[in-house]
């Protein structure tokens, strides 16, 4: 059966119309294309790395048949992955009368803007909170602009002016949601889509066979997922993209299954998506999730991701080896399973062969005394100076299993067996945490970085697990 010739094109909402294009390259971003294409200049290009959140616009896609708006960075999404999408931009923001929109009046009322460069920014992430939280706390709207950074009106008034939006008249994305939702839905058809550009090839697979099918016969592809890690080799190193299959899109990739046992993410399942979830079965995870990036990133970035690009400081990894987690390893039709710490070999090597992708992580539910820590320079959207993930089973007042794993320590996230070992068969105390402190420095020999020295790594590696003890060992609930 020869298979059917991909949609050569594609199509997306943009504000109020339709948007085709047949002549993309993988590499092309949104924010170029809003403002250099379409003179849609009010989405602000300030760092092109993710990181300040001026270039901030609403995506649309259907999630279970319902339409989702989330907040995204349009310097790093990738153009080909918005097909079948619903962009919205700050030009299209308005009242019920033409006027301000609610978010954008507060702002005004408030003086929650000065130079006004990041203000279309924060106004669409605002916005993205108010649609769903009408009237949040101080506490979502400092979650919500996590990404946005301001540097000349401070942040005192953009966070009055979050409180006091108010609601007013029909909402202008509330008024379209339904046409917006038809108009999606019948753009569905299930197809390959294939654009070119100047020799750079996007591909988007109709399902998840279909992407075993594509990484078969290109084994040389780059997945792209989030495109959070990918989108600065382009934006900052300037790399070419020959052929990208994007991924962000496949529902397939997108399912959370749950059982008493264990949690199944489809390796497409964005931060924000596994939040929920996680948090609610690894309680410990919760306040985790808020350290990772800020809101756009959350939203774009996936924890198939995090794994694949095997980073040493990937937050994900060490919490996810240390509730003993595996990875379902794809190619054809093949599949195998592989402990997540055996995937990363070492340096920018990973287990895995050339046309082999992540499908899957299972999370299982270990029980016990968890926890996740993030140490960085800042509190909010920074890369981690080091990450941890504890699991220990007490029994009887003695500690039975234990799993530690570190990233920012080693070439790769990286179980730490010798602290492990000090700790098991011991009475849960605090002599067996400095015993398993002493054990991390003869396995581990951090580096020395822009971020920390090798000794203040060390150092708190070791304080990690003091402060394990401390937390949830003496003062926490000591569960079997
Ligand atoms: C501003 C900013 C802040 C960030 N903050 C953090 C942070 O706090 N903590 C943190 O850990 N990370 C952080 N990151 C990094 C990034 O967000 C994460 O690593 C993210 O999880 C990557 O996922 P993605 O879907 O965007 O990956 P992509 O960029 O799409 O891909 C990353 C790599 O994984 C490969 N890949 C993706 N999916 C698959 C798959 N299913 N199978 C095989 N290969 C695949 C790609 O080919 C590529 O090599 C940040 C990034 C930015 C831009
Ligand atoms: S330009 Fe800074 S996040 Fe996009
Ligand atoms: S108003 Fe100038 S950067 Fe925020």
């Amino acid at each position: 059966m020869t298979a059917p010739t991909p949609r050569p094109y594609i199509r997306f909402r943009l504000n109020d119309r339709e948007v085709r294009r047949d002549t993309v390259a993988a590499s092309d971003t949104l924010l170029d294309f809003l403002r250099l294409d379409q003179r849609l200049t009010g989405s602000k290009e300030g760092c092109a790395e993710g990181d300040c959140g001026a270039c901030t616009v609403l995506v649309g896609r259907l999630v279970a048949g319902a339409l989702v708006y989330e907040p995204v960075n349009a310097c790093i999404r990738f153009l080909a992955s918005l097909d079948g999408c619903h962009v919205v931009t700050i030009e299209h923001l308005r009242g019920p009368d033409g006027g301000l929109h609610p978010v954008q009046q507060a702002m005004v009322d408030h003086h929650g803007s000065q130079c006004g460069f990041c203000t279309p920014g924060i106004v669409m992430a605002l916005y993205a909170l108010w649609m769903r939280v009408p009237q949040p706390t101080r506490r979502e709207v400092e979650v919500a602009l996590q990404g946005n950074l301001c540097r000349c009106t401070g942040y005192r008034p953009i966070l009055d002016a979050a409180m006091s939006i108010k609601a007013a008249g029909e909402d202008i994305l509330a008024a379209e949601r339904a046409a917006v939702t038809a108009q999606l839905m019948a753009w569905r058809d299930g197809a390959r889509v294939a654009v070119a550009r100047d020799g750079s090839r996007a591909i988007l697979p109709g399902d998840v066979d279909d992407l075993a099918a594509v990484l078969e016969a290109e084994p040389e592809a780059r997945v792209i997922a989030g495109a959070t890690d990918v989108g600065l080799w382009v934006t900052k190193h300037l790399r070419a993209l020959p052929v990208a299959v994007f991924v962000g899109h496949l529902e397939g990739l997108k399912e959370i299954a749950e059982s008493d046992d264990a949690i199944r993410l489809g390796a497409g399942v964005t931060y924000a998506e596994a939040e929920g979830a996680m948090g609610a079965a690894f309680p410990h995870l919760g306040p985790f999730f808020e350290r990772i990036a800020g809101w756009q990133v959350r939203s774009m970035g996936t924890i198939g991701g995090n794994i694949a690009n095997g980073s040493p400081i990937g937050d994900m990894p060490p919490v996810l080896i240390a509730l003993g987690a595996t990875i379902t390893l794809r190619k054809g039709a093949t599949r195998r399973e592989l402990a997540l710490e055996e995937f990363f070999v070492d340096y920018g090597k990973q287990d895995r062969a050339p046309g082999e992708f992540v499908e899957a992580i299972t999370v299982p539910k270990p029980g016990g005394l968890n926890a996740a820590y993030k140490v960085s320079k800042r509190r909010d959207e920074d890369i981690s100076t080091v990450a941890a993930g504890i699991h220990l089973r007490v029994t009887e007042g003695r500690i039975v299993a234990a799993r530690i794993a570190y990233g920012g320590m080693a070439a790769v996230p990286q179980r730490a067996r010798a602290a492990e070992a000090a700790l098991v068969g011991q009475p849960l105390g605090e002599a067996a945490f400095e015993a398993a402190a002493g054990a991390l420095a003869g396995e581990f020999t951090p580096l020395s970085d822009m971020r920390a020295s090798a000794a203040y790594r060390m150092r708190v590696a070791q304080n990690l697990l003091r402060r394990f003890w401390i937390e949830e060992g003496a003062g926490g609930e000591v569960a079997a």
